[in-house]
């Protein structure tokens, strides 16, 4: 009886291919998918998913004799609030961090901290339990995974003591 028309607005899913590298790695505020619930963020369980992997990653890290001593604050609270809402706004959920922080320049926002090989090695087992016991779908895990082990590398700033350069002493 109705000659409905389901035009939708639908707008672009699929990304261009890349982008620069910087702006890949979420130091510029893009955003994965242009619609919210047909985001990875949607796509992983949204807030909960992302809540549950930041605050495991954070566990751990209150455990970790070389990464606890880096961050500033008693309290990880904060941090985690940072960390979860940066990820939840790169892929796809809301734009709390922005609203908040601004504009992400992480690798700047990192350089008051010795990130070495080393430390980003820390970071990245904890990050990896954390993952795993969220028990995402494979190809979402792997996506994931591969996001944060190239921006964990990117982040790094100095060597490790032994190294002759990087970082400041
Ligand atoms: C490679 C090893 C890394 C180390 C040792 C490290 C360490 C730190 C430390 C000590 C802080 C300050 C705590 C705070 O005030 O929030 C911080 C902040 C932060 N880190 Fe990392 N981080 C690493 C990698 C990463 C990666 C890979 C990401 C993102 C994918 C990330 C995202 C953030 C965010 C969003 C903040 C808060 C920035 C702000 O708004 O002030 N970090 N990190």
């Amino acid at each position: 009886m109705s000659t409905s028309s389901q035009h939708s607005a639908e707008s672009v899913s699929a990304e261009p291919a890349t982008t620069a590298a910087q702006s890949q790695l979420g130091l510029t505020p893009k955003r994965r998918g242009t619609d919210r619930a047909d985001s990875f963020w949607a796509a992983v369980g949204g807030e909960p998913t992302f809540r549950k992997i930041v605050s495991r990653f954070y566990e751990l890290v209150a455990t970790d004799d070389l990464l606890r001593p880096m961050y500033p604050e008693e309290d990880l609270g904060p941090a985690e609030d940072r960390l979860r809402t940066f990820l939840e706004q790169y892929w796809g959920g809301p734009t709390t961090y922005q609203e908040q922080r601004g504009h992400p320049r992480l690798r700047m926002r990192h350089a008051p901290y010795r990130v070495t090989p080393k430390a980003r090695d820390r970071w990245l087992a904890h990050m990896r339990v954390a993952v795993r016991e969220a028990q995402l779908a494979p190809i979402h895990e792997n996506q994931l995974w591969d996001y944060l082990e190239r921006a964990a590398h990117f982040m790094i700033n100095a060597h490790d003591d032994d190294g002759t350069e990087g970082g400041e002493r």
